[in-house]
């Protein structure tokens, strides 16, 4: 969704992404160590990364899309999204973080940032997110945010392709008081 906010964490700025930062997203994007679990095929030209920016920034569905900016150097170092699935009644997120910088807990930083600015200004308190089995990373970023293995189901692409088992998890606020 085309929004203006931004979430400051210890390291990380959480802002929207433009168009003007296509050249940064398309380093992680065109990465096939990253994007061999996302739902979205590998970029392959920064065009394609314009395009997709320009129809972010022109969303009006309620998927909040931000990018992740390093405060200490002002570099993109991933970007994620949280957004509303009015089926499921759960917020949903995804993450993916520029290779050279995994592993420094940034993914699980920015999640969590997401999910109280979520639970401040949107009262959302049922929270639900999934991998692909393999996917070990991902898997302990989202129990460290705080959700719990719910069951399995299917992943596949967007373009129908990489059709494998994914994990569920799920969190609901009311459930730790
Ligand atoms: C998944 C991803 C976002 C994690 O980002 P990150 O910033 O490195 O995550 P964090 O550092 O916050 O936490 C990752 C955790 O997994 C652990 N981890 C990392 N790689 C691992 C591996 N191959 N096997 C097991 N654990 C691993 C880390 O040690 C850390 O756990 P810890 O804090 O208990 O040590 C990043 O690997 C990525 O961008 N992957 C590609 C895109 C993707 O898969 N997105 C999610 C789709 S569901």
């Amino acid at each position: 969704m085309m929004h203006d906010i931004h979430i400051k964490t210890e390291r990380l700025l959480l802002r929207p992404l433009h168009v003007a930062d296509a050249e940064e997203v398309f380093q992680w994007v065109s990465d096939e160590r990253v994007t061999k679990y996302m739902n979205y095929t590998t970029y392959t030209d920064v065009e394609q990364v314009r395009e997709w920016l320009a129809s972010v920034e022109k969303d009006v569905s309620e998927d909040y899309n931000f990018g992740f900016e390093r405060s200490m150097d002002g570099k993109l170092i991933g970007s994620g999204d949280i957004r509303y699935d009015a089926q499921k009644g759960s917020w949903g997120f995804g993450y993916n973080i520029r290779y050279d910088c995994w592993g420094m807990g940034y993914a699980t930083e920015a999640t969590k940032a997401m999910m109280d600015y979520a639970r401040e200004n949107f009262h959302a308190q049922k929270f639900a997110a999934s991998h692909c089995e393999p996917n070990i990373a991902s898997g302990n970023v989202i129990k460290k945010c705080g959700l719990h293995f719910v069951g399995y189901g299917i992943f596949q692409k967007l373009d129908g392709s990489g059709r494998m088992r994914s994990m569920e998890y799920e969190m609901e606020d009311c459930e730790w008081y």
